[in-house]
């Protein structure tokens, strides 16, 4: 397999026969599958609860750009494209909505998709499409008018106190059985359009879940509420049998709908991988980590839920998390929650404000497969302040330098991701100005500020400090960048050797209690780079000044191949 030979390049050791041995059945598998082509299907490949995003047959990781909800029209590509490029991102996610695809029922138009796989093509730009339908953020706006205007045929959320909410039901079979049948139309037309799969992903709806409810209380639901809890349910929460409220008492509004939804999702999804068998995920509205409070969209996969989930829509890949809290102890909690060995971590959404960029080296940390800025195009629309007030250059700069490091070698990368030990941290300390925006504005996103302007990270005989905002001569202690935007990325690549690349951070490392007391120096460290097929070229040692004070990385692009010793005295 090309991206093993990869791997072998890079690292120089015969590790990991078990994942070769899975990674080729299922690649094996895929290519049986997809007759049409000869690309191989994207495909999620899960080995010892670490995971990768296989497209052409390789890791990827993805470094992607999420456009505005309604840049989903060919007039809007071209003020899209140049953001992408700018960016160095390899990925776009970008809405293809019901309505836009069967405006009348049974009539379909994919003019759209012909111009975005087109351009995506000439551009080498894989795609995330995201099913706008049934619910978008809670509604559906998306829908088609024959839709969203029919209450009868298309049934809304009804609340405990009789109200009608604008969020369809999850109960409503006619509403389920139009979806599965425009989606199923889609991916027959992805199946034979896109033979070279530009279209990597597909999201399923947008943010599921209804505000203002924390089910439906209509006949339809209350008949079901009061039946037997699936089996499957039933086992996962060892619970005896008996009806919703039995079995979950106070959970048990949240979880019906949690469930209801989730297997609307997860039907829709199969009738959809039974035609083009791509990678999907749902993106998640979060809940405050810690102070979930009761006013989140309900039903969809928030935390609380994510185990009910996996149960109820086991044709969804990955729940994808949307993160708008620009705090650094929020972030990290939910990349910590939504990255599991049953959870391929993708950031499917996040703000596109300076601060929020920095955690792209947390998400890595968390094995993640990608991440997506969100309203990453100059269609002139902001949506300050869960992202930033405008987007131009400056806006796009703090992201786009982060991929400019990465874009290179994102395939060794997410090689070493499932099959080495990573780390991936950013700058803890969020900056004072940024924290007056969002608890001006965002009053719940409060949480506490970590005082400290570095990490030591537990890499087995070596730890490693990284350090922030101090010079790259002496040992003046850290101050902390302003703004904060740092962050660093260590691979393990055999016994002592590290790779590690990082933005304005020392990084240091010093044995651990493994080998402590032991004389140990640094034996090596080159700096270089990876050439088009992942082989490391090699381009100069860094010694004397530029290791005397650990190793210092600038806001300029820096790879370090980093071999550590212990000696004899
Ligand atoms: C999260 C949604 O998923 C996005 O489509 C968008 O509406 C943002 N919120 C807010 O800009």
């Amino acid at each position: 397999m090309q991206y093993m030979k990869l791997f072998r390049q890079l690292v120089g050791v015969m590790a990991g026969v078990l994942v070769l041995a899975s990674c080729q059945s299922t690649t094996v598998q895929h290519l049986q599958n997809d007759a049409r082509s000869q690309t191989p299907l994207p495909d999620i490949v899960t080995v010892q609860g670490k995971h990768a995003f296989l497209v052409d047959g390789k890791p990827f990781l993805i470094l992607g750009a999420q456009t505005n909800n309604s840049a989903n029209y060919p007039a809007m590509l071209d003020k899209v494209w140049p953001v992408v490029a700018q960016m160095h991102a390899n990925t776009l996610g970008i809405p293809v909505a019901w309505e836009q695809i069967e405006p009348v029922e049974g009539q379909f138009d994919f003019s759209y998709l012909d111009a975005l796989i087109e351009q995506a093509a000439a551009r080498d730009i894989k795609i995330v499409l995201l099913w706008f339908a049934t619910w978008k953020n809670n509604a559906p706006h998306f829908a088609p008018p024959w839709v969203k205007l029919d209450n009868q045929r298309f049934p809304r959320v009804v609340t405990k106190d009789n109200r009608v909410l604008n969020s369809l039901s999850p109960h409503g079979q006619q509403t389920l059985a139009a979806d599965k049948k425009a989606f199923v139309r889609l991916m027959t037309y992805l199946r034979d359009h896109d033979p070279k799969h530009q279209v990597v992903m597909v999201q399923v709806q947008n943010e599921v879940g209804t505000y203002g409810s924390k089910r439906d209380f209509s006949e339809a639901a209350e008949t079901l509420f009061n039946q037997p809890v699936p089996e499957a349910l039933l086992k996962h929460y060892q619970k005896p049998a008996g009806n919703w409220p039995q079995v979950f008492g106070d959970n048990a509004d949240e979880y019906f709908h949690a469930w209801s939804i989730g297997r609307y999702v997860n039907e829709i999804a199969t009738a959809g991988k039974a035609v083009k068998n791509l990678p999907m995920n749902v993106n998640v509205a979060l809940r405050n980590p810690f102070n979930p409070g009761t006013g989140y969209s309900m039903g969809g996969p928030t935390d609380n839920v994510i185990d009910l989930w996996k149960v109820a829509a086991p044709s969804i890949d990955m729940i994808s998390p949307d993160i708008y809290f620009r705090d650094y102890k929020t972030a990290t909690r939910v990349l910590e929650l939504y990255s599991r060995k049953d959870n391929p971590l993708f950031v499917a959404e996040i703000g596109n404000d300076q601060p929020y960029a920095r955690y792209f080296f947390s998400t890595l940390g968390q094995q993640g497969i990608g991440f997506a800025p969100f309203g990453m195009d100059y269609t002139d629309y902001a949506n300050f302040p869960l992202g930033a007030k405008v987007v131009n250059d400056d806006t796009i700069a703090p992201f786009a330098e982060i991929y400019r490091l990465m874009s290179s070698w994102a395939s060794v990368w997410a090689t070493l991701s499932l099959e080495k030990e990573t780390w991936g941290v950013a700058e803890p300390r969020d900056s004072a100005t940024d924290k007056a925006v969002w608890n001006a504005k965002v009053s719940e996103q409060t949480s506490d500020i970590p005082s400290a302007y570095q990490q030591t990270l537990d890499l087995g005989r070596w730890n490693a400090e990284v350090s922030y905002g101090r010079p790259m001569f002496w040992i003046d202690p850290p101050t902390g960048n302003d703004p904060a935007s740092g962050g660093a990325l260590i691979a393990k690549l055999a016994q002592d050797e590290y790779l590690i690349t990082a933005l304005r951070a020392r990084v240091t490392l010093t044995p651990s209690d493994e080998i402590h007391g032991q004389p140990y120096m640094i034996e090596r460290v080159e700096e270089g780079h990876f050439d088009v097929n992942g082989n490391w070229v090699f381009e100069r040692v860094w010694n004397g000044d530029q290791t005397d004070w650990g190793l210092n990385f600038t806001s300029q692009p820096h790879i370090l191949k980093v071999k550590m010793a212990t000696y004899k005295q």
